[in-house]
């Protein structure tokens, strides 16, 4: 028997270290949960992503009341920005949340689909994604999405 140790390094940075395209994208993220649709859960996420050409495109979760059939932030903006600009990759995503009054306290991370469908959008492009974790306390930064996904599962393994 042997035995894989798999870690991942997380930057922790305090917001005012961030540098002013991060803060710009953690602003448009945080303003974004003004937008989402949350009656059943009251959890408001923004995301925004930078693109290849610059453009910033943000969403929120959208929820239903078949819970199943809504959709997570992240999985909204990428969607989104996929398909209105399907030439560009996603250079960086950040994501907050807002509940009970504030921002959360604690980062909010992606979900696990949310992670697979973000590794796709990177392979997609052929290029790593900078993830931005918002959180009152800071802000925790990998810079792929497969740092948070270890031992995902993508198109490699279709060939
Ligand atoms: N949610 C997101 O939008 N993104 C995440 O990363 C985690 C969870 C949403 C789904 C649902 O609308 C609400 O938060 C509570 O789970």
């Amino acid at each position: 028997m042997k035995e894989i140790n798999l870690s991942t390094k997380i930057a922790v940075y305090p917001l005012e270290e961030c540098s002013e395209a991060e803060k710009k994208l953690i602003e448009a993220a945080k303003s974004a949960t003004e937008r989402a649709y949350v009656p059943y859960s009251g959890f408001s996420v923004g995301s925004a992503v930078l693109l290849g050409n610059g453009e910033i495109v943000s969403g929120s979760n959208q929820e239903n009341a078949a819970y199943p059939s809504g959709l997570c932030a992240e999985r909204t903006t990428v969607f989104y920005a996929n398909s209105s600009f399907p030439e560009e990759k996603v250079v960086a995503i950040a994501v907050a949340a807002f509940h009970k009054g504030a921002f959360t306290s604690d980062v909010i991370t992606p979900c696990g689909a949310c992670r697979q469908v973000l590794l796709e959008t990177e392979n997609r492009f052929h290029s790593p994604m900078r993830v931005l974790m918002y959180s009152e306390k800071g802000v925790y930064v990998v810079n792929s999405i497969k740092d948070l996904l270890p031992l995902s599962f993508g198109d490699e393994m279709l060939k």
